[in-house]
């Protein structure tokens, strides 16, 4: 990411939620009612016309085969996630590199009951900030906002200064960030959620294939992201091999690893109208529980 800027991905997932937010209810895959309210400039412009944002979709999708249903696909699975988490009765939501996520202002059920911790980069916090407060009037009494940076900082002490308490059993949600993280990075945050969460918690988080990092994926779409991704001035630097997620997070502390394929949530989400549509299958969607500890 560039030091000063907001990301240019966290703007671009935003803008792909806002455009499926404009579709009918029995036709849109994920609902975000608050995320045309987060774009900025010409992504802000194209949310005003619903005729402007399906050339932008129709567009997207010819460069990028599959982008667009990659994002609505994993921001409706992990909300479904996070449903069944609350039922299950998280007492603790931290949203990490959470640029324009909105499910801490659109699940009712999490205020004045969950406190969620927002971390990410300063750059994209600062404007994600000013945008609350224009949209709600005010901050959230139940959103602690904690800006990091994960490659240079530590996530335990940003965290516990924060009024983190990990003895409580807490959601993790990781949406669209391990790519541009440094492994050391990814495997400091896992190991500090695999040893500071309370009993029961756990994370969802997607990944790449290593070969798309590698730029060896042959798959419809791989050597479009890579491109599309530096031409936003971020890189896509992490993966996983495909088929190794269950061990990669045995080793790193976790157990009862959901493991979600492209293809499965192709196949739970895009149903009628939406069956043409193209989901990249070079990411892994995984939910893990923390490993209990002796
Ligand atoms: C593709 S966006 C995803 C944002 C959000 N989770 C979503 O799904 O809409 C990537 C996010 O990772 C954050 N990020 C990237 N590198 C980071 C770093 N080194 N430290 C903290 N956050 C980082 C960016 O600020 C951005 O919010």
């Amino acid at each position: 990411m560039k030091e000063e800027k907001a990301s240019r991905t966290a703007a671009g997932t935003a803008a792909y939620r806002a455009a499926e937010s404009m579709r009918s209810e029995g036709e849109r895959v994920c609902y975000d009612p608050y995320a045309k309210r987060f774009l900025d400039g010409v992504y802000s412009l194209l949310a005003k016309s619903r005729l402007l944002t399906k050339i932008a979709i129709w567009y997207t999708d010819r460069i990028v085969p599959g982008l667009t249903g990659h994002v609505v696909a994993r921001t409706r699975y992990i909300d479904d996630c996070l449903k069944a988490c609350i039922e299950d009765g998280i007492e603790q939501l931290v949203i990490l590199g959470a640029g324009y996520d909105s499910r801490a202002y659109r699940f009712e059920e999490l205020k004045g009951k969950v406190k969620v911790f927002e971390a990410d980069h300063p750059s994209t916090q600062k404007v994600k900030i000013e945008k609350v407060k224009s949209i709600l009037g005010s901050l959230p009494d139940h959103v602690v906002y904690v800006p990091i940076d994960f490659d240079k900082e530590k996530l335990d002490k940003r965290l516990f200064e924060s009024g983190y308490d990990n003895n409580l059993k807490t959601l993790f949600i990781w949406e669209g960030v391990t790519p541009y993280l440094t492994a050391e990075a990814v495997d400091e945050t896992l190991a500090f959620i695999a040893k500071n969460s309370g009993e029961g918690s756990s994370i969802i988080l997607d990944y790449a294939f290593q070969s798309v990092v590698d730029g060896t994926c042959e798959l419809e779409g791989a050597k479009e992201i890579l491109e599309q991704i530096e031409r936003r001035g971020e890189h896509i630097i992490f993966g996983i091999e495909e088929g190794t997620v269950e061990g990669f997070l045995s080793q790193r502390g976790f157990s009862q690893v959901e493991n979600v394929t492209g293809d499965l949530l192709k196949s739970m989400y895009f149903k009628g109208a939406n069956q043409n549509r193209k989901v990249q299958l070079f990411h892994g969607y995984v939910h893990a529980t923390v490993k209990l500890r002796e």
